[in-house]
């Protein structure tokens, strides 16, 4: 089966490149580089020992597109290609809407012509917005989202859905993934955003490496039990994993079909800081600050329905993915170090 990997170098893109290669499918990688680097192709060979196509293009370019379809007979496409800064969607929301529904259109168009007919989508949390209740299942409202950024997800999940109806024969998994952290075990992969990371984790392993001074804790007065945020953060193998598991599952010819991708388990902030002490295995240092504009207190999963349609669990905990996340830190730092 062969499948084509928008964003195939990014963060969960390549650890499920990863998988998917280990679970002998056939992959196509098309990525711009935007938020990945090229190395990420080669460090992948170097963890499978197996070679895959690699495009660098955006998605949304047609030509390029249509070459990958008219050169590879492309069974199934999962589509993580998209701008995923919340903050940062909330001052461009035009580029945030247009980028990343442009790209699930291009998609939509070149399956119709080239009869794909199977669909994974990364999709997020965020599409339940303001949660009415925790954990949260899928079959929870769909609300307002927080951001452009979530409303493009919202808008995306609808989109598919709506094609889904009229296409009996497609098969269409919607990931909703909670909160994606750690790293590929080797240290050869793992997220290293350019500039001051927006997301927890990775401002973690900074602030353990030295390079930033202390992590910002934004508030300790939600109804939490320690008072700071609560998510569902979640290994990025495992969530690679559950790709594979979603491919499997299209392959039962289900229709469209819907499944978080979490642990079950939520961890505050502080609780956070406090595994990561014990992976780097020195103190973390902290401050209190104001709430987070647009930050909700808490957010996890029910993962009954991955675990009894999919056989999805996860085999990493909170500290697991926080040993293997600075690991990955301190190996991209020396790599850096080198010039590589
Ligand atoms: N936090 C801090 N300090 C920081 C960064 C974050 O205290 O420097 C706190 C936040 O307030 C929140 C928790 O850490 O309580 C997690 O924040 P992240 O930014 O890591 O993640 P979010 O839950 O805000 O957002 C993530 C993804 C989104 C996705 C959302 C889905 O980044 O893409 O989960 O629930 F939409």
């Amino acid at each position: 089966m062969k499948v084509l990997v928008t964003g195939g170098l990014g963060f969960i893109g390549s650890h499920t490149v990863v998988a998917l290669l280990e679970h002998g499918y056939d992959v196509v990688v098309i990525d711009n580089l935007y938020n990945s680097k090229e190395v990420v192709k080669d460090r992948i060979k170097e963890i499978t020992h197996k070679d895959f196509k690699t495009v660098i293009a955006d998605v949304q370019n047609e030509v390029e597109l249509e070459k990958i379809f008219k050169e590879d007979k492309i069974d199934a496409i999962i589509h993580f290609a998209g701008y995923k800064a919340v903050g940062e969607s909330v001052s461009k929301p035009v580029e945030y809407y247009e980028n990343n529904l442009d790209s699930t259109f291009a998609l939509l168009k070149m399956m119709k012509k080239y009869g794909t007919k199977n669909f994974v989508f990364s999709s997020s949390a965020t599409v339940y917005g303001e949660p009415k209740r925790v954990p949260m299942y899928e079959i929870d409202p769909v609300t307002e989202a927080t951001s452009p950024y979530g409303e493009t997800k919202v808008m995306i999940e609808r989109i598919l859905k709506d094609v889904a109806k009229v296409n009996p024969d497609y098969n269409i998994a919607l990931l909703r993934y909670f909160n994606p952290i750690g790293a590929h075990k080797s240290g050869l992969l793992g997220e290293d955003p350019n500039g001051i990371p927006n997301n927890l984790l990775p401002y973690i392993a900074k602030v353990a490496t030295g390079q930033l001074k202390e992590v910002s804790v934004f508030g300790n007065d939600y109804d939490t039990p320690d008072g700071t945020g609560v998510r569902d953060y979640i290994h990025v193998v495992d969530l690679a994993k559950g790709h594979v598991l979603a491919l499997k599952k299209l392959e039962t010819k289900p229709g469209l079909c819907i499944y978080n991708l979490g642990t079950g388990k939520g961890t505050s902030v502080l609780e956070m800081i406090h595994y990561y002490e014990e992976a780097c295995g020195h103190k973390i240092p902290y401050v209190i600050k104001e709430r987070r504009a647009g930050d909700i207190a808490t957010s996890y999963a029910n993962c009954d329905k991955a675990k009894e349609e999919l056989g999805f669990t996860c085999d990493y905990s909170v500290l697991d993915a926080c040993k293997d996340g600075y690991h990955f830190q301190v190996e991209e730092e020396k790599r850096k170090a080198e010039g590589k």
